[in-house]
């Protein structure tokens, strides 16, 4: 008998091992790959190593804008895979040794879900069936592979990719069509454009970065063109023949020619084939259905990140984990996805948290915005080229709290976080300007867009 068993070790499931095995609960956690799930060995680090050799590369291009010499330089493909594998093998180890310093027991299976015994919840994995108090599924997702003709064939035949394979490909292809302008989409499209291929995004909605604030979107595509990527918006994809995508724009059939197709789409969450039916667990549209402690209809049963599709992305899965074993511990805690920021790690960065200007004008909010370019901060200015770059804040016009950020450019990703806690904390404009920033940083610019907020009242 535990006090908990895990299905999944990605960063919703290991960080719940690690925080449930530091309070003194007994732990098991049922890993069928890697631990470190999809984030970790095919996701969020595999890629961003990858984009920074392309940052690298683009830095090095721009050297003479920044008085350097360097003469050549190139990708080296198999090199990068290569420092690619051995920072997830080294990630992977470090997560291996936390499970064990938190005296957490990992099983490297498959887990099934038996059902319920005696009020207890009975897992078997790797031949061996363990009772346990309470259950944590935090299965992930799988990447969507859409009913279009030719994309089955495509992937057993090796030119249409996943975001899996495309972060292994030993070569750079000559050109590469990316279906689906979202998160993956864009990201592989940077990196490889950097590198050397001909990028096609074929995207469907008429805008890319999924639901982003839209002047960010716009920034963003602006700025990726200039890059050499080729954009076609407004396009739905009606089928892969050999190395052709075809699509229809305007009720008009095109194609794209390409050596590699990268199928970037969406993800679903995985409920299937752990036995999730033998509990009765509620699910709807696909995800599991949980209330804000991340409990199912059932008691002792959590089901925390992708799976409850509640917001897919690696950082709140590690929150939503520490959440529910906080209520296992009988804690008075909630989720709270208001201050969770969310990054598209292209060059220029996106990075926003909190409302879209969209959403606030959605939800019939009373608010205002105010925008200004990042080349406002001294150390943006110091460090780009003329890099694209904005920052747009979304206030609550009543309460004067700040709603939404958003930022484009250099160092974003680090930014959005003292954002993240003002949305999250639900200060006001007021109380930001109360705030010191360290001079010279990028996120100056926040404090800079905030003591405009008076400036676009008296308009
Ligand atoms: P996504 O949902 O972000 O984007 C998919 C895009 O494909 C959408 O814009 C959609 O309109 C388009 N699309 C769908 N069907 C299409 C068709 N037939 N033809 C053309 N376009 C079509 O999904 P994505 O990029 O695959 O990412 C999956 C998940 O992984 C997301 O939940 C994302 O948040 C997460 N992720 C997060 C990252 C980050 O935080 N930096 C990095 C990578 C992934």
């Amino acid at each position: 008998m535990v006090d908990l068993f895990i299905v999944g070790g990605g960063p919703g499931g290991y960080v719940a091992a690690e925080r449930a095995g530091q309070a003194g609960l007994s732990v098991v956690l049922a890993e069928k790959n890697q631990l470190g799930g999809v984030c970790l060995n095919e996701g969020c680090i595999p890629s961003k190593a990858l984009l920074n050799s392309a940052k690298m590369l683009s830095g090095a291009r721009d050297a003479k804008a920044f008085g350097l010499s360097i003469p050549q330089s190139s990708i080296e493909q198999v090199a990068v895979i290569k420092r690619k594998n051995m920072i997830v093998k080294k990630l992977v180890a470090g997560v291996k040794s936390k499970m064990d310093s938190s005296g957490v027991r990992v099983i490297n299976d498959q887990a099934r879900i038996l059902g319920r015994r005696d009020g207890y919840l009975l897992i078997e994995a790797r031949g061996e069936r363990i009772e346990a108090r309470n259950l944590i599924i935090a299965t992930g997702s799988e990447a969507i592979i859409p009913p279009i003709p030719g994309i089955e064939e495509g992937l057993a035949q090796g030119h249409v990719l996943t975001s899996k394979e495309i972060l292994d490909l030993e070569t750079v292809p000559k050109n590469l069509t990316v279906i689906g302008g979202g998160v993956v989409g864009l990201e592989m499209a940077a990196y490889y454009k950097e590198a050397g291929s001909q990028v096609t995004v074929i995207e469907m909605l008429d805008r890319i970065g999924g639901n982003i604030d839209l002047d960010l979107s716009h920034l963003l595509l602006k700025a990726l063109e200039k890059k050499g990527i080729r954009f076609v918006l407004s396009a739905r994809v009606s089928g892969v023949r050999k190395n052709r995508v075809e699509y229809l724009l305007n009720n008009e059939e095109g194609y794209v020619d390409s050596d590699m197709v990268l199928l970037s789409v969406g993800r679903r969450p995985v409920i299937e084939g752990f036995g999730l039916d033998k509990l009765g667990v509620f699910t709807e549209s696909g995800r599991i259905v949980t209330d804000e402690k991340c409990l199912t209809n059932l008691p002792g049963v959590y089901a925390i990140g992708d799976v409850n599709g509640k917001s897919m992305l690696a950082h709140t899965a590690s929150r939503e984990g520490e959440v529910a074993v906080l209520s296992i511990l009988g804690k008075p805690i909630t989720m709270r996805y208001q201050g969770i920021p969310n990054v598209i790690y292209t060059e220029p960065e996106a990075a926003g948290v909190g409302l879209t200007e969209q959403e606030a004008e959605h939800e019939g909010l009373p608010y205002l915005t105010v925008t200004i370019p990042m080349a406002f901060s001294g150390r943006y200015m110091a460090e780009t080229n003329r890099q694209p770059g904005m920052c747009k804040l979304v206030i609550d016009a009543t309460h004067r709290r700040l709603l939404g950020c958003h930022l484009a450019g250099l160092y974003s990703s680090e930014i959005i976080t003292t954002a993240g806690i003002f949305v999250d904390q639900e200060l006001t404009i007021d109380e930001i300007k109360n705030l010191v920033f360290p001079h010279p940083t990028v996120a100056e610019i926040i404090r800079e867009a905030v003591y405009q907020v008076d400036q676009v009242d008296r308009k």
